[in-house]
């Protein structure tokens, strides 16, 4: 077949992948083209356009390391990344909800005893933590494992700051007998996502800023579940309606208490004001019949 145009090179170009063996990949492949064939022909776009577009995919390549991966935020100002997880995650009731997992998770973060202090000496108002881990009909999970990690006071996490070469504000606990852990950290601030390459050009051509909510971020596992990834948000912050990477939801925000300067829960003396955060999570066994999860 020859002479193709705008209104048969749709059909023929669906046509070449009629061979593919692997049923997902052709699925996949034949509704890419279509609806990319669809949105250039919506938008009936240019070549000065489409060499735009060429150079930012390019530029979004090379700023990555293994460090950096402009893919994955790119993926997360779009909505892509809440929309994968939202068709991934449906939760059945008492199951946390889950949202991004975001560039700053380290893996070799430390295990510390329950109680123990995140901050290494950094300023910031105290912020005592206190969780529980339960599976969806409410059984205490003992020994679930738990990842936490979450910005400064300015909005940095460690990975960025050049004078700490310590894992700091982040580390790894376990919940005790009864499913229960405990840390002291100090309160995180809203922060702006890397905003120095393509897509934070993106973001400014578009008049969008780049700002998250201050949240403190959770990775829990444990046997038998689905390993949660999550946040807590902190209410009231400017943020919540706006994040840049559209991971809020409602039942993810808590308030993170002020409490007058005394006595702490484990007797610690605080001559400040501080800061307490008590959440419950719920784990989603890792069979569960369908019909019990939401938005399907
Ligand atoms: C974060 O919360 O750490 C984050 C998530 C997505 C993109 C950038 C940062
Ligand atoms: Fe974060």
């Amino acid at each position: 077949m020859r002479n193709f145009d705008e209104h048969n090179i749709t059909d023929a170009a669906l046509d070449r992948f009629r061979d593919t063996p692997d049923a997902r990949l052709k699925q996949i492949m034949t509704s890419l083209v279509q609806h990319l064939h669809d949105f250039v022909r919506d938008i009936e776009l240019t070549f000065e356009e489409w060499e735009l577009a060429i150079n930012f995919l390019t530029r979004t390549g090379q700023i990555s390391t293994n460090k950096r991966q402009e893919f994955i935020l790119l993926s997360d100002t779009l909505g892509v990344s809440m929309l994968i997880d939202a068709i991934n995650h449906r939760m059945p009731a008492g199951a946390t909800e889950t949202t991004v997992l975001g560039p700053f998770y380290v893996q070799e973060a430390p295990e510390l005893p329950n109680g123990s202090d995140l901050s290494q000496g950094l300023e910031g108002e105290p912020l005592y933590v206190e969780g529980s881990v339960e599976a969806a009909d409410g059984t205490r999970l003992a020994n679930a494992i738990i990842d936490v990690w979450h910005s400064d006071k300015d909005g940095y996490y460690d990975v960025q700051r050049p004078d700490l070469d310590e894992p700091t504000l982040r580390a790894r606990f376990r919940a005790n007998a009864d499913g229960r852990f405990r840390f002291w950290s100090i309160q995180p601030a809203s922060y702006p996502i890397p905003s120095d390459g393509p897509v934070g050009q993106m973001l400014a051509a578009t008049r969008r800023h780049p700002y998250r909510p201050a949240h403190v971020h959770f990775r829990i596992s444990a046997e038998g579940y689905e390993t949660l990834i999550t946040h807590v948000f902190v209410a009231g912050d400017r943020y919540l309606d706006s994040d840049a990477v559209f991971g809020v939801k409602d039942a993810l925000i808590s308030d993170f208490k002020r409490e007058a300067p005394g006595v702490g829960p484990d007797g610690r003396a605080i001559p400040t004001s501080w800061r307490r955060l008590t959440y419950r999570f719920g784990l989603k066994p890792l069979t569960v019949d369908p019909a019990a999860t939401t938005d399907h």
